[in-house]
């Protein structure tokens, strides 16, 4: 079996906090390959975030205790130095955020930050620099890209912004991408827009992503495989399809209820999942998802508030739920009935 580009193992990441310790992630595994898209999906504060924030290194060390392994090409990142990580950064990995303007600087005209960001890897001359951000603003789709490399962030729109964002992530060709909910702010048509250019730059390079993203249907369009986060775990993964046409968690189903069809051609009625995301400064016991699960009850014994359910992975396919085959054929029936896809 070949190793594979990016491998998350047993990752923990546990942040020391005035009112204790937050268990942010608990656990995680996964693998993302070259040319592939690993979409992460779960509401806010499943600990997507400070997953990928790990990979990139960018936890402050003191506060954070971190466990497992990250390793990307051959490369272990939990351990590795505060220099390797950031020669890394921007040049073998990097991020697109949710928020462009927090992360573009007001001081600086677009083409500075995306050239100084280009010498800082490679040493090119300002000139070289210069053009090469050009370049990269013409191929995120920025009309008169020779004009705008001159302007500042707040002279451009939400979706030039978040272009411009992509230039600068992509200025080095990172072989891992990582975006985080880089569309949620946006409106659908600019974010369809961004999510092709993604897949374009992904065709043409052969760029690992990571996708980030509360909302199913984003997954739909962009991943190959997908990764259902709840309370800081892994609560089922699997191929795009596996996952989206046989959901084999009640929390993945409860997703797919809450918002519109995938296909888009049923009228089903939304049913939002009752309650809230857990605190993971103290998190329900056994399943975490049992205090807002319908089918807890269903499970013998209490099982689902005394006992964690292990993740069984079987060729990249799996879910951590008590339920057997069985029970959820039976329970997730309606559910299958009512969707066609
Ligand atoms: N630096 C930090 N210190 C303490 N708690 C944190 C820190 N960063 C994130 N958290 C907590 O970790 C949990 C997961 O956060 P996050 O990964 O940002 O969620 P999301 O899935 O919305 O991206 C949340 O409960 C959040 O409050
Ligand atoms: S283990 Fe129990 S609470 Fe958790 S998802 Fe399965 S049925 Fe629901
Ligand atoms: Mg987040």
């Amino acid at each position: 079996m070949s190793t594979p580009f990016l491998s998350v193992r047993d990752l923990r990441v546990h942040f020391s906090t005035e009112d204790g310790l937050v268990k942010a992630v608990d656990g995680l595994s996964f693998d993302v390959e070259k040319g592939k898209t690993l979409g992460i999906v779960g509401e806010s504060g499943s600990g997507k975030s400070v997953t990928n924030l790990s990979i990139l290194g960018l936890h402050n060390r003191e506060r954070t205790t971190m466990d497992g392994e990250i390793i990307l090409d051959g490369q272990e990142l939990l351990t590795a130095s505060e220099r390797t990580l950031e020669k890394l950064r921007g040049n073998k990995m990097s991020m697109i955020f949710q928020d462009a303007l927090a992360s573009l600087s007001p001081y600086h005209t677009v083409g500075v930050q995306i050239a100084e960001t280009y010498r800082k890897h490679t040493g090119a001359s300002k000139r070289e620099a210069r053009a090469r951000a050009v370049e990269m603003l013409r191929r995120v789709g920025i009309p008169q890209p020779d004009v705008r490399v001159d302007e500042y962030p707040h002279q451009f729109s939400g979706g030039m912004r978040q272009r411009a964002m992509i230039a600068m992530a992509l200025v080095c060709d990172p072989e891992l991408l990582i975006a985080d909910e880089p569309t949620t702010a946006l409106d659908v048509t600019v974010q369809a827009q961004i999510m092709d250019l993604l897949k374009d730059l992904q065709q043409e390079f052969g760029t690992a992503i990571i996708f980030i993203t509360h909302d199913l249907g984003v997954i739909a369009d962009i991943a190959d495989d997908v990764l259902v986060m709840y309370g800081g775990r892994c609560v089922e993964r699997g191929t795009k399809k596996e996952v989206l046409r046989s959901p084999d968690h009640p929390y993945t189903l409860g997703l797919m209820n809450s918002m519109p069809t995938l296909n888009g051609s049923v009228d089903v009625p939304l049913t939002p999942i009752p309650g809230s995301p857990p605190s993971l400064l103290n998190p329900p016991s056994g399943c975490r998802f049992h205090p807002r699960c319908a089918f807890a009850e269903k499970v013998s014994g209490g099982l689902c508030s005394s006992d964690r359910p292990t993740l069984e992975v079987v060729e990249g396919r799996g879910s951590a739920c008590h339920l057997t085959q069985e029970q959820k054929q039976d329970l997730f029936a309606d559910f299958a009935a009512t969707r066609h896809n």
